[in-house]
C-alpha cells in the first residue's frame, strides 16, 4: 500500500472516533462517495490506527449480489471466530447463542431448538437477533476494543442494514467504533444506511 495522499480532515475524524470509542464511546462512522475515490482506503488506514492502539479489528464486504441474509455479519462473526477460536465465539455469545448460530450454521451448528410454546414471531426474532449481535460486540468489547468495518454498504441487504441501524442507536456505552463505507451514488434511498457521523469524499 503506497502513502495515503491527503485526506487529513477525514483522518482526523476518524481517528478522533477510534479514539473515543476506545474510552468506551461507541460510535458509527460512515464514509461515503463514488467508486474509487478512497473509502476502503481511508477505512484501512483507521483500521491500523485502531490496531495500533491495541484494538481488534473485524473486516467484513457486502457483496453486489444479494447472498445469504446477513451477509456482512456473518463474516464479521466468522472473522472473530477465526481470529479467537470457536470457543471464545461461543463463550462470547453465551445465553444468546441460538440467535446467532441461526447466522453461522457452519461455526455453531448444534444450537437448541426452540422450547415448546416459545415460538417468537418474526419480528420479536429479528429483534432478539439484534440484541444479541449487540451483546456479543458489547462483550467481546469489554475484553478489547473493537472496530468492525463494513465495506460496500451500498450492497448490503436490508436486514443488516437495519442491525447497522439498531447497533447505532442502542450501543453507547462500548469500546466499539463501527466504520461503514458506501457509495452515495449507488445506495437503495428506501434503506439508508443511519444517520450518524458521517462525511462524503470528493
Ligand atoms: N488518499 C489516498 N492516497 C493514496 N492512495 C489512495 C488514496 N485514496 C485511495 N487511494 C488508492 O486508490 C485506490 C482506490 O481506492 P479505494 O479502493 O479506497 O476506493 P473506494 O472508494 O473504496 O472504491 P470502491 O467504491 O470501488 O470500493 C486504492 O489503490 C487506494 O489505495
Ligand atoms: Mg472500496
Amino acid at each position: 500500500m503506497g502513502s495515503l495522499v491527503g485526506r487529513t480532515r477525514e483522518l482526523r475524524t476518524l481517528r478522533a472516533a477510534t479514539d473515543a470509542a476506545l474510552k468506551g464511546r461507541a460510535g458509527v462512522a460512515l464514509v461515503a462517495g463514488a467508486a474509487g475515490i478512497g473509502k476502503t482506503r481511508l477505512a484501512e488506514e483507521t483500521a491500523q490506527y485502531a490496531e495500533s492502539a491495541g484494538a481488534r479489528t473485524l473486516w467484513a464486504a457486502c457483496l453486489p449480489r444479494e447472498g445469504l441474509p446477513y451477509w456482512p455479519w456473518v463474516q464479521v462473526l466468522r472473522a472473530y471466530a477465526r481470529e479467537r477460536g470457536l470457543q471464545a465465539l461461543i463463550a462470547g455469545i453465551g445465553a444468546v447463542s441460538q440467535d446467532l448460530a441461526r447466522l453461522v450454521p457452519d461455526l455453531l451448528p448444534s444450537a437448541e431448538p426452540e422450547p415448546r410454546g416459545q415460538t417468537l414471531d418474526p419480528d420479536q426474532q429479528r429483534f432478539r437477533l439484534f440484541d444479541s449481535v449487540a451483546t456479543f460486540l458489547q462483550k467481546i468489547s469489554d475484553a478489547q476494543p473493537c472496530v468492525v468495518v463494513l465495506d460496500d454498504l451500498h450492497w448490503a441487504d436490508a436486514p443488516s442494514l437495519m442491525l447497522l441501524h439498531f447497533l447505532a442507536r442502542d450501543v453507547r456505552d462500548a469500546r466499539l467504533l463501527i466504520v461503514g463505507t458506501y457509495r452515495d451514488d449507488e445506495v437503495d434511498r428506501d434503506q439508508p444506511p443511519p444517520p450518524c457521523a458521517s462525511f462524503s469524499l470528493d
